[in-house]
């Protein structure tokens, strides 16, 4: 069964089966009826290197719904299942007046895979909007209630990339949203220029918000449907002060954010920017001309292009910086 469809990659691999399930009921009878089977969860596919063909039964989560679950004149709590596309929902939410979400404007993927990295940008993360989420346990087709707490999140971390990988499959996800009082955050970055030159008038909307959000992701930022991608390949390294002050020392023009008292996360995209790599392309394998975080696939990159590239530029990072980056994406 081909894959490239199912990978913002655009790789070009094969799953030995493929089966796309669009109930809990249907997913447990298949959990059911397959038990003892290689698996393989698939989400939207935005967040993984294919190297290889996938010799196991691929499932893509096709659970669907949005649910207002709780509500009072100021909050209120939406259930969205796993299979939802991430974008449109926000853009639901927007839409309907909730707040809390706008800053993840135009994140590729579904609903069901948020919490399993954390996802975040522009000072937003889920762990901050998560009240809950429901998951499959794999091996008994039991429903769990996670909370916020229970997922033992950090940053592009949770206890699904952790403690217990590959032992649960999202179900659904809850968000704490406003309907009144929205909290507004235009801090990071480009949003504050950008809401000027959108020549929006003090304070933004949320709609506001997000369709600023929208127009920097997609000015430096390649469109999956046009340029193969995942997003960030790399997390931001974050690295002891001792460390940091080393590396300072030589570069003092690195860009750096404090996190705590003994760490300090400097911008991966910086590093590699440094190091050349920026805009640079080996073959169809390449890093993207406006954001050096972003590998890219000009058509034809094999997995293994793309997995040496991301070799070539760790190795570099670490010669010239003393500093190790990790792929934020998961490499199969
Ligand atoms: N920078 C460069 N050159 C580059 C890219 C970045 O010098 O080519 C430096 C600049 O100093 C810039 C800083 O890095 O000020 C931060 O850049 P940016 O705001 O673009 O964010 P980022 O750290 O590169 C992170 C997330 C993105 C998220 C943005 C915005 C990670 C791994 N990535 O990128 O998330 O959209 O912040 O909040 O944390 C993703 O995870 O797939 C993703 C796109």
């Amino acid at each position: 069964y081909p894959l490239k469809k199912h990978n913002t990659f655009g790789m070009n691999a094969f799953a030995k089966e493929f089966i796309s399930v669009t109930s809990t009921n249907e997913l447990a009878e298949v959990l059911r009826e397959n038990q003892g089977k290689k698996l393989f969860i698939l989400g939207g596919g935005s967040n993984m290197l294919l190297t290889q063909d996938v010799d196991a039964l691929v499932i893509q989560v096709g659970l669907k719904g949005i649910d207002a679950v709780w509500q009072n004149d100021e909050k209120v709590h939406i259930k969205a299942m796993a299979g939802e596309n991430w974008h449109e929902f926000v853009q639901y939410c927007i839409e309907h007046n909730f707040g809390g979400i706008e800053n993840l404007s135009l994140i590729p993927g579904n609903v069901g895979t948020t919490p399993i990295q954390n996802i975040g940008a522009y000072g937003t993360e889920i762990k901050d909007v998560m009240i809950s989420c429901e998951a499959m346990e794999i091996t008994t087709g039991q429903i769990t209630t996670f909370t916020t707490s229970d997922c033992e999140f950090g940053y592009r971390e949770s206890i699904f990339k952790g403690r217990l990988k590959d032992q649960y499959i999202i179900t659904s996800v809850t968000f704490g949203l406003t309907k009144a009082n929205h909290v507004i955050n235009t801090s990071y970055g480009d949003i504050a220029a950008e809401l000027t030159k959108q020549n929006v008038t003090l304070p933004p909307t949320i709609k506001e918000v997000g369709d600023a959000i929208t127009a920097i992701r997609q000015s430096k930022l390649p469109d999956p449907n046009v340029l193969g991608n995942s997003g960030s390949f790399f997390k931001n390294p974050i690295i002891t002060t001792e460390e940091f002050e080393k590396a300072y020392l030589q570069h003092p023009q690195m860009p750096h954010y404090t996190v705590d008292d003994t760490h300090i996360k400097v911008p991966a995209g910086w590093l590699i920017e440094q190091c050349g790599f920026k805009g640079k392309r080996f073959g169809d394998a390449g890093v993207h001309e406006k954001q050096a975080l972003v590998l890219v696939n000009y058509g034809n990159a094999t997995g293994q292009d793309l997995l040496e590239l991301s070799k070539n530029i760790q190795e570099t990072v670490y010669e010239t910086f003393g500093i190790k980056i990790e792929a934020e994406v998961n490499v199969i």
